[in-house]
């Protein structure tokens, strides 16, 4: 058997020479028939390599390969991987978390801080001559002393309520459990965090618990003044309620670096100039990307290698 691992997307060049200097690696998307390719190749594919902007893992793809063994994920997030089929047939998953928390929480600093401060406007502002020629920018929103929602406190969420604090705001949150080891408050019901916040940002896991979680009540609820910071994924909004809530003043503006369809942002938010929009870019810095790379390598070779993996996903 030629040991071969289904690459759907790339990671760093440097990490995919080292992977293809140890197995045959298949770059499906440079193959012109990627489903045919697949069925060239079913026996042989013992990993894949998966990405969160490749189409994903589907159960039909785990029962095309029967001798799939791993699955490495780039990314913390795998609500793209069917994680029971995989389980079922005692396929091996992993993730690259940790190495990608503080780029992540910074992505989402940055939004807030755009939103509310127009720095997109601004930017625009002097470009086109608008300031040079005399012109006002129109006033911003304060950071200082608001509150901050944060809906998901797991690393990221952390990573970005201590960053919050250092602005001298006010952090509370809404996470699947109470949590031991901070001091914030904490708020039991996603609506009710709106209510409470300025900014309600979103930093939980995406997948069925959290589809749909941030609905047209959830934005009344945050109201007029309240902005929508999302890093999570696109799924936890619903789109249609975020863009009637945008038109309509329901909310004052959002900050977006994931969406419902990626890479498809709906046409309206494109004009609208109280949203920041950002194209998923929460790990996407050199050194961030560089170290997940590596930890997809790890992955496979411990495994192949007979030793415990470095970050595997455990579910309950
Ligand atoms: C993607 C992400 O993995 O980590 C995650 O869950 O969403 C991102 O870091 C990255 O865009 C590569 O697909």
């Amino acid at each position: 058997m030629n040991k071969t691992i289904l690459a759907i997307q790339s990671i760093l060049p440097a990490e995919m020479e080292e992977l293809e200097t140890q197995y045959n690696v298949i770059r499906l998307w440079e193959e012109r028939d990627p489903e045919g390719t697949i069925r060239e190749n079913q026996n042989d594919i013992i990993g894949v390599l998966s990405t969160y902007d490749s189409k994903g893992v589907s159960e039909r793809l785990i029962e095309a390969l029967p001798n799939l063994e791993i699955i490495a994920q780039f990314g913390v997030g795998y609500d793209n991987i069917d994680l029971s089929a995989a389980h079922q047939r005692g396929i091996a998953v992993t993730n690259t978390p940790d190495v990608l928390t503080d780029d992540t929480a910074d992505v989402a600093l940055f939004l807030l801080l755009t939103v509310a401060r127009r720095a997109v406007e601004g930017d625009m502002f002097v470009r086109v001559g608008r300031w040079q020629g005399g012109g006002r920018m129109p006033l911003s929103t304060s950071v200082t002393g608001k509150t901050i929602g944060i809906y998901g406190l797991g690393k990221i969420g952390k990573a970005i309520a201590r960053r919050a604090e250092s602005f001298n705001t006010r952090v509370i949150y809404s996470s699947r459990s109470k949590k031991d080891d901070v001091s914030y408050e904490y708020v039991e019901s996603l609506e009710e965090l709106a209510r409470e916040s300025d900014f309600l940002v979103l930093a939980c896991a995406g997948g069925p618990e959290t589809k749909g979680a941030v609905d047209y009540k959830v934005l009344e609820a945050l109201g007029q003044k309240g902005y929508l910071i999302n890093i999570a994924r696109g799924s936890v909004v619903v789109e249609d309620d975020l863009l009637i809530a945008l038109r309509n003043g329901t909310i004052a503006g959002a900050g977006l670096d994931v969406f419902a369809q990626e890479p498809n942002v709906p046409e309206e938010m494109l004009k609208m100039d109280n949203v920041v929009l950002s194209p998923h870019i929460g790990s996407a810095t050199i050194e961030t990307r560089s170290k997940m790379s590596q930890l997809v390598v790890q992955n496979f070779l411990a495994h192949f290698n007979g030793n415990p993996l470095l970050t595997p996903v455990v579910t309950a």
